[in-house]
């Protein structure tokens, strides 16, 4: 990793210290890692998200998906950047632009990340912070009827 990015993860880090994130009240990558990890395990297996799966190009093989969420979701919840850091500005919306996604996956995503969030045990408040601003976000996403 190149110099600049240690010290802007060290830099990001310290004001995490000092100004307690979404990130940190979670439970750092730790918890977010369990919580994407989940995601795409009920994606895979409940047939109730079948569209939102079948919008994958490769629907049996998510572990570059995960991490790359993981590392969204870092910076998202205001922890490290890494996802900027590695791959550039993350343009959600255009970055899903070559998959059809229709309103049954988009509400299929927000149905998989619920359940997660359930079941790793993210308190109340944070999880309806997190279901409103995610239910914002993939309707931007969100480019089919
Ligand atoms: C707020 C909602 C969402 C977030 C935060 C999110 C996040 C991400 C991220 C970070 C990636 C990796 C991007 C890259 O490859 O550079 C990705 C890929 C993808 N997302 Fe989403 N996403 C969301 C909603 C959705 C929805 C609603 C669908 C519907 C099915 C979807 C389907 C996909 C697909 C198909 C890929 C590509 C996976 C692959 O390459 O195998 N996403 N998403």
């Amino acid at each position: 990793m190149p110099i600049w990015q240690t010290l802007s993860t060290k830099f990001q880090n310290l004001k995490d210290h000092f100004r307690p994130s979404v990130y940190r009240k979670i439970g750092g990558r730790k918890k977010i890692s369990l919580i994407v990890d989940r995601f795409y395990f009920i994606m895979q297996n409940d047939p109730l998200a079948r569209d939102c799966l079948l919008t994958h190009p490769h629907p049996d093989q998510l572990e570059i998906p995960a991490e790359k969420l993981k590392d969204f979701l870092s910076g998202w919840l205001g922890g490290p950047q890494l996802f900027m850091q590695k791959y550039g500005h993350p343009r959600m919306r255009m970055r899903h632009m070559k998959f059809p996604i229709s309103t049954a996956a988009r509400e299929q995503w927000l149905y998989c990340m619920r359940k997660s969030l359930e079941e790793n045990q993210v308190p109340g408040s944070i999880k309806s912070e997190m279901m409103r601003a995610l239910e914002d976000l993939s309707g931007i996403i969100q480019n089919r009827p």
